[in-house]
């Protein structure tokens, strides 16, 4: 089982699509283990996107990150880190397929309203930086059994 993080950028909070994303990774089967709404400061977006520092795309980016409230969340489940960037769809609004969230909702290049993990690895530390332990929840999924095969020990 995989965790990863997932911000519901500011442009969803403003479009009112944050239920109709939510509703997406629910009915998939995914674990909410923990959800808030934060304004995420400028340090720590710089922080989160350290990676592209120097790129033409960066001053922007946080720009567009620290600009109204955002949605942060945990979701649990086999290969979530990868499913989840699948669900996604692709970095571009433009180019996203249709049936990705994305693809359905986006049509900028940089207001592409999600933000997932893109490593199991990157997926870890991005919740330390998010949550604290007191704000992420354990607790069986009642209908677990029939999200996954587990008969054989494992989970299929
Ligand atoms: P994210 O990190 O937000 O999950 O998005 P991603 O992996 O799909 O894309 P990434 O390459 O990490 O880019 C981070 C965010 O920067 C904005 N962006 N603008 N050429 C551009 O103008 C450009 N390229 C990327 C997008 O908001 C992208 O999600
Ligand atoms: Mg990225």
């Amino acid at each position: 089982m995989e965790k990863t993080l997932i911000i519901l950028k500011p442009d969803a909070v403003q479009r009112r699509l944050l239920g109709k994303i939510l509703s997406r990774f629910e009915e998939k089967g995914f674990q909410l283990l923990g959800l808030k709404m934060i304004q995420i400061p400028e340090s720590l977006a710089r922080r989160h996107y350290a990676m592209h520092e120097g790129k033409d795309f960066f001053e922007p980016l946080i720009r567009y990150t620290i600009s109204a409230p955002v949605l942060v969340m945990v979701l649990k489940g086999k290969n979530a880190v990868e499913i989840v960037r699948k669900m996604m769809g692709a970095t571009f609004g433009s180019k996203a397929e249709p049936g990705t969230i994305r693809g359905d909702y986006a049509l900028s290049n940089r207001f592409n309203l999600i933000h997932g993990s893109d490593s199991p690895t990157n997926a870890e530390k991005e919740i330390g930086i998010f949550f604290r332990k007191e704000e992420l929840f354990e607790y069986n999924p009642a209908d677990i059994q029939w999200l996954y095969d587990m008969s054989t020990g494992d989970i299929v």
